[in-house]
């Protein structure tokens, strides 16, 4: 990918992921059956104690078998809840973590873990980067995204009634357990939607990675040795870029292929995971971020169609009509793109691609082009 693509060290039974960022450097682990290690490797990190943040789907099945290895490991721990779904990326759940993480007494020098999906990756991450200025962060995601995407690289944050993500601060983990086999729990829907950032990876910069994909998705969703595979080349990519540019000046914004019109689709289906997931909302994101690079005269029409044909094979939205309940128009949707983060002097930016594994950032996008476009796939 670059020159400063980390160093991959093998171990049996799972894979360390370097990310080599000086003062802030951790590392990815990715392999089955690391929660039954993460506490002696947790409290290696040498604090007395720890909140754990999770939902409560995940806290019921994981949230003991995590904190009585801490505990076997002399630690002192407190495990704070909060309903599953996008709802929890709130001002409302943001206080009760925090007022939790104070009320347990948690000490600069102690951990906050965010045991769970992306959801409670950003908001237990989030109180971790604003509780006395700052605690130490472990990242145990549950989820495909959270293990490929969301607990790397130090984005944490809520949501709020202005967009997605727009409150937050970049604050990145000490550790990183990703045990591959808490996905055999996941809900089908959930581990596709996930499979969505996989597939991102290939289609920014590495194709060949694209096309292993195309073989191997059935696998990598099924579990197994190609799960793991995806799971740490997705780690190994993204800590690529997060030490190209750690908080997105420059390149860091490739990683978000899709994610202007995901965002939008995810506003305009007021965050309800009944309608649309994250990951479906990418998936549909990505095959849009390539039609339109068709459309403004870019990328070859048949990569366009690759991609589409690949996410509709493995059951992800392709297209705004597949929104359950609709979007809206192309001008709500747009309004809903001038809050993206990458908007600068009021001008879109987008991701766009000159073929599979050629992705660029495009920055002044005319918001007439983007209607238009808009228009025609809501009619198509
Ligand atoms: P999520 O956290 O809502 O999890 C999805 C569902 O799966 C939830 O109902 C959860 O309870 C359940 N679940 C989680 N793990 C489980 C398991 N092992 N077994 C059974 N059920 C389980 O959703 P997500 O897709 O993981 O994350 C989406 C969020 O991530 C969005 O808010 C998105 O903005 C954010 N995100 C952040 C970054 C970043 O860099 N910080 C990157 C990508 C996405
Ligand atoms: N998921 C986009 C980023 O971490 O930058």
């Amino acid at each position: 990918m670059t020159a400063l693509q980390p160093r991959c060290v093998q171990a049996p039974g799972f894979e360390t992921v370097p990310v080599p960022l000086a003062e802030r450097a951790y590392d990815i682990l990715v392999g089955r059956g690391l929660l039954d290690s993460a506490g002696p490797r947790i409290a290696a990190l040498g604090a007395g104690a720890a909140a754990i943040v999770s939902d409560e789907v995940v806290a019921a099945l994981y949230a003991e078998r995590l904190a009585g290895g801490l505990r076997a490991n002399g630690m002192r721990t407190a495990t704070i809840e909060v309903p599953a779904g996008e709802a929890s990326k709130s001002y409302e759940a943001l206080a009760r973590v925090c007022d939790g993480i104070l009320a347990a007494r948690i000490e600069r020098s102690d951990l906050v873990v965010a045991l769970g999906g992306g959801v409670v990756g950003d908001l237990a991450g989030f109180a971790a980067a604003i509780v006395r200025r700052g605690v130490r962060l472990v990242q145990v995601p549950t989820t495909l995204l959270a293990q490929v995407d969301s607990s790397v690289g130090g984005k944490t944050g809520i949501n709020s009634r202005h967009g997605k993500n727009l409150v937050g601060a970049f604050h990145q983990p000490s550790l990183v357990i990703a045990d591959t086999a808490l996905l055999d729990t996941l809900p089908e829907r959930e581990r596709r939607a996930g499979y969505a950032e996989v597939v991102k990876y290939g289609l920014i910069d590495d194709r060949s990675f694209f096309e292993w994909c195309e073989t191997n998705w059935r696998a990598i969703l099924a579990g197994g040795p190609e799960r793991d595979h995806a799971v740490a080349q997705s780690c190994r990519a993204k800590a690529a870029v997060v030490l190209r540019d750690e908080r997105e000046d420059g390149d860091r914004a490739l990683l978000n292929l899709g994610h202007t019109f995901a965002h939008a689709l995810e506003r305009a289906t007021a965050y309800d995971s009944r309608r649309l997931v994250h990951g479906e909302a990418v998936a549909a994101g990505l095959a849009l971020a390539f039609r339109f690079s068709v459309k403004l005269g870019l990328c070859p029409g048949q990569h366009a169609g690759r991609v589409a044909a690949h996410l509709d094979a493995t059951g992800l939205p392709t297209r705004l009509q597949q929104v359950p309940g609709g979007c809206g128009t192309a001008d709500e949707l747009l309004d809903a793109m001038r809050q993206d983060k990458k908007v600068k002097d009021g001008a879109l930016t987008f991701i766009l691609a000159r073929g599979i594994g050629q992705s660029f950032i495009a920055r002044a996008v005319a918001p007439d082009a983007v209607r238009a476009f808009l228009t025609e796939e809501l009619a198509a």
